[in-house]
């Protein structure tokens, strides 16, 4: 297994914006430090550019749009997240989803400009189209059970263990991540223990009184 990948989503989060994310960016790259463990930030665009100067963390893109620069009104491309700072891209959120030909497009716009993609999914035959397009990462969340509180580690291991499968059997070369529910480090390390490579979560760190107290609890029994 590669080292392992927490990557915190801040979505739309009024928690999660301005002095937020920067609350939460430093407390991950404490903890990373600390730990060792790559955490990972995606602020919302408005962020990602103080974020990715002011600290130490790879930060990703919530989403970017295949097209190259030119005539796109209300676009992002991967031009504009790599000169802003970003390290990757997540790629077809459940929250901002895409077509097949849409998320292909992305992930050859990232890649000509060195992001590094998180393909997201939300089962397993979805998970092996997405890796047949030779992403960095997959990452899997059931719908269901995103900002839910309850664990897909814990409520639906199968999921996991089908997607980690279908990538193996499409591409193994892809790393896994799953999310959805992910709030302590149990749930971390059940993950792990399923073949993944680490977790893709938000409101368990973003809504929390304590950010840093759930980056440290995630990273603990890794
Ligand atoms: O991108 C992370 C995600 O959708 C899971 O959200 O709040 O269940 O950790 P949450």
């Amino acid at each position: 297994m590669a080292e392992p990948l927490i990557i915190v989503n801040l979505k739309a989060y009024a928690e999660g914006m301005g002095e937020g994310a920067g609350i939460i960016a430093a407390a991950a790259e404490e903890i990373g430090e600390e730990s060792g463990v790559a955490i990972g930030v995606a602020p919302a665009y408005t962020d990602l550019h103080p974020i990715a100067m002011h600290y130490a963390v790879p930060v990703y893109a919530q989403h970017i749009d295949g097209v190259a620069p030119g005539a796109y009104t209300g676009h992002v491309t991967a031009e504009q997240v790599r000169a802003a700072g970003a390290f990757g891209t997540l790629i077809n959120h459940s929250e901002r989803r895409l077509t097949l030909a849409a998320i292909e497009a992305s992930c050859a716009a990232a890649r000509k400009s060195d992001l590094q993609t998180v393909i997201c999914t939300n089962n397993a035959a979805t998970t092996a189209a997405a890796a047949a397009l030779s992403p960095d990462y997959v990452a899997i969340e059931p719908p269901e059970l995103i900002g839910s509180g309850i664990s897909v580690s814990k409520a639906d291991p199968g999921i996991i263990e089908r997607s980690v499968l279908a990538v193996k059997n499409v591409n193994p070369g892809v790393r896994v991540l799953t999310g959805a529910g992910i709030s302590t480090g149990e749930c971390v390390r059940i993950a792990l223990e399923l073949g993944t490579d680490g977790v893709l979560l938000a409101s368990g760190v973003v809504k929390a009184k304590d950010p840093a107290a759930v980056l440290r609890d995630l990273v603990s029994l890794i």
